[in-house]
């Protein structure tokens, strides 16, 4: 997608040196384009569990590179040793994205078998290019399912703009290229429809704010940023058509964890009659799991990113500022759990379906009679 006109991936490898894999650092987004180099396994644990980069899809990717990183370190004595422990250190980094563990164990299987350290190296390159590749195609794929969606309600409106909410950044920025909620809202604007985003701002980390806004801007898309507790007002003001949110897990039953907040918006369109769509690629199903509240890991992450804000001052410099007395305890989890019963479908890269055991595994019929295998 675009920033200043210019296409840009949210991680790459250096054409110069592709040892070196650059990435966007999003900690530093609206206000400073950053990219960051990573150049060994520690690089990369850093960079996803200190948020540089986050998003499902792009913790994925960023841990298929990272085992690519590792076994630039290893001799031919250690190799399987050195690529256990990147996979445990990577594998620790985030607990709930689904696409973490399934990126590494994918990195593992590719080299399982016989093969020098040269050419085990070289499969976990290729393999990582795969991963990223595949994650931006899915994405594309999504948009075009979700377009049909979108253009369905706009024909319903004879042509008004179709008003979509989304929550947190399940954007370009969360994946390789596209973005999962957002890749129908792109298609959908490239097709010429009129389509309007209430973007949720989403405490704590505020990627609807500072990431979800900023892509949206770059690629023309109209969209108006709100306060997490706006949607239900809106709902029932008859200003949403359309919810369309990612995950970060979602059980082979439907069950979706996704950012903080999202059960509560899902509540407000059940009780408003509003369409609430999830999308994901594959690589976000977790099909060992079939109790999504009793079973998805949900993150908790330090309490500060709750008491501290950081933003640009009038000066133009970035501060981060206390908005909560020192001492107040703080409750920072990360992901909420949306029953099935609340969503209307999934936009998979394979089409629409319900988000129910027999509809996803008609999708994915390749997965039948496999709980307790992750999907590779
Ligand atoms: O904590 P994050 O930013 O890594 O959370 C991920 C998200 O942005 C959302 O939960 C998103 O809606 C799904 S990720 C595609």
């Amino acid at each position: 997608m675009k920033i200043n006109n210019i296409d840009y991936r949210t991680i790459w490898p250096d054409p110069a040196n592709p040892k070196i894999i650059r990435i966007i650092d999003q900690r530093h987004l609206p206000h400073r384009l950053v990219i960051e180099e990573l150049k060994n396994v520690e690089d990369f644990a850093k960079a996803i569990s200190e948020m540089h980069v986050r998003g499902a899809g792009l913790i994925g990717a960023t841990a298929g590179f990272g085992m690519y990183s590792a076994i630039l370190c290893a001799t031919r004595d250690n190799v399987d040793e050195v690529l256990r422990t990147a996979a445990k250190k990577l594998i620790a980094t985030r607990p709930t994205a689904a696409n973490l563990a399934w990126a590494v164990n994918r990195q593992l299987a590719a080299v399982s078998g016989d093969g020098d350290l040269a050419d085990k190296s070289a499969v976990l390159f290729e393999t990582a290019i795969r991963i990223a590749d595949e994650d931006a195609d899915f994405c594309r794929r999504i948009g075009e399912h979700g377009l049909e969606i979108i253009r369905e309600i706009s024909t319903r409106k004879k042509g008004e703009p179709v008003n979509i909410l989304t929550h947190c950044n399940a954007g370009w920025l969360a994946f390789v290229d596209y973005g999962s909620a957002t890749a129908p809202i792109y298609a959908a604007h490239r097709a010429g429809i009129k389509v309007h985003v209430w973007v949720d701002e989403t405490r704590p980390w505020l990627q609807g704010a500072k990431l979800t806004a900023w892509e949206l801007k770059e690629e023309g898309v109209p969209h108006t940023l709100i306060a997490d507790n706006t949607g239900g007002h809106l709902m029932q003001h008859k200003q949403v058509d359309l919810v369309i949110v990612g995950t970060d897990r979602t059980t082979y039953t439907g069950d979706v964890a996704n950012k903080i907040g999202t059960y509560l918006k899902a509540l407000a369109a059940r009780d408003n009659n509003i369409p609430f769509y999830v999308a994901l690629p594959s690589s976000t199903f977790d099909w060992r799991i079939r109790d999504g509240i009793g079973e998805i890991p949900i993150e908790e992450r330090p309490g500060d990113e709750i008491k501290f804000v950081t933003g640009r001052n009038a000066s133009g410099r970035i501060e981060t500022v206390a908005i909560a007395p020192p001492a107040t305890k703080t409750a920072n989890y990360a992901f909420d759990v949306t029953p099935a019963r609340l969503i209307t479908g999934l936009i998979t890269e394979r089409g629409v379906c319900q988000a129910a055991e027999p509809e996803i595994l008609g999708l994915y019929p390749e997965k039948r009679g496999t709980p307790g295998k992750q999907g590779g």
